[in-house]
């Protein structure tokens, strides 16, 4: 029995999808149900951000989720595959009239990032204020609350229209497969028998 975190929304049912491809059979939540039980697999629907936590203390085997938020956990994981679906990249915006320069004193970041942009400033030597949100991260340049912010760019458009603009790219991301170390090595056939399913489907083109 394999353990699956995946994370509410399209991943989890791109998930399922090819889950249905590989074993021919349905795989689906019921209602507001959060746990889903088949012959070999639990699936357990959690919040995006916590399907590294989920897999790091083992609830979970193995999970499904973008590397951005791999990163930003921090957590000792192991990374199975690359999905290929999900493309995003974590940059630092600022508005389109200032100008960045690293060497300026009172650089003030807002970011749901903390630890990323933690990581990419201290190898730098830089020490920035950082101020953690929780989301619309675009407004906070416009009202002075921070005059950087670190944060993700999918189509752009986000930033585009409040009259941000990518100065530097941090990481790409894409959804990836991981593993809980223990579950790896007690669980290896059955988790390297479903990577190497995963692996086909990816190579024939398919993403998560
Ligand atoms: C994310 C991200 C950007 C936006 C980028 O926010 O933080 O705000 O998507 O997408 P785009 O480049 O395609 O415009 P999310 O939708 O998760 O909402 P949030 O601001 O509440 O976190």
């Amino acid at each position: 029995m394999l353990t699956v975190a995946l994370p509410k929304g399209r991943i989890a049912e791109n998930t399922l999808s090819i889950f249905r491809q590989i074993f021919g059979r349905d795989f689906k939540f019921e209602d507001r149900r959060l746990v889903l039980e088949t012959e070999n697999f639990k699936f357990l629907l959690v919040r995006n951000q916590d399907v590294p936590t989920y897999v790091y203390h083992q609830s979970a085997d193995i999970g499904v989720v973008g590397l951005d938020v791999i990163e930003e956990s921090g957590l000792d994981l192991v990374r199975l595959l690359d999905l290929r679906g999900g493309y995003c990249k974590v940059v630092i915006g600022m508005r389109e009239s200032d100008q960045l320069d690293y060497n300026k004193p009172d650089i003030v970041i807002a970011t749901k990032m903390v630890n990323i942009t933690n990581r990419f400033f201290s190898k730098k030597a830089i020490s920035p204020k950082i101020i953690k949100l929780y989301g619309s991260i675009e407004l906070s340049p416009l009202v002075g609350l921070s005059n950087m912010i670190v944060d993700i760019v999918e189509t752009g458009t986000t930033m585009k229209q409040n009259g941000l603009k990518v100065v530097d790219t941090i990481m790409e991301s894409t959804t990836h497969l991981i593993a809980n170390k223990s579950s790896f090595i007690e669980k290896k056939s059955e988790i390297l028998s479903l990577y190497s399913q995963f692996d086909k489907i990816i190579r024939d083109g398919g993403k998560i």
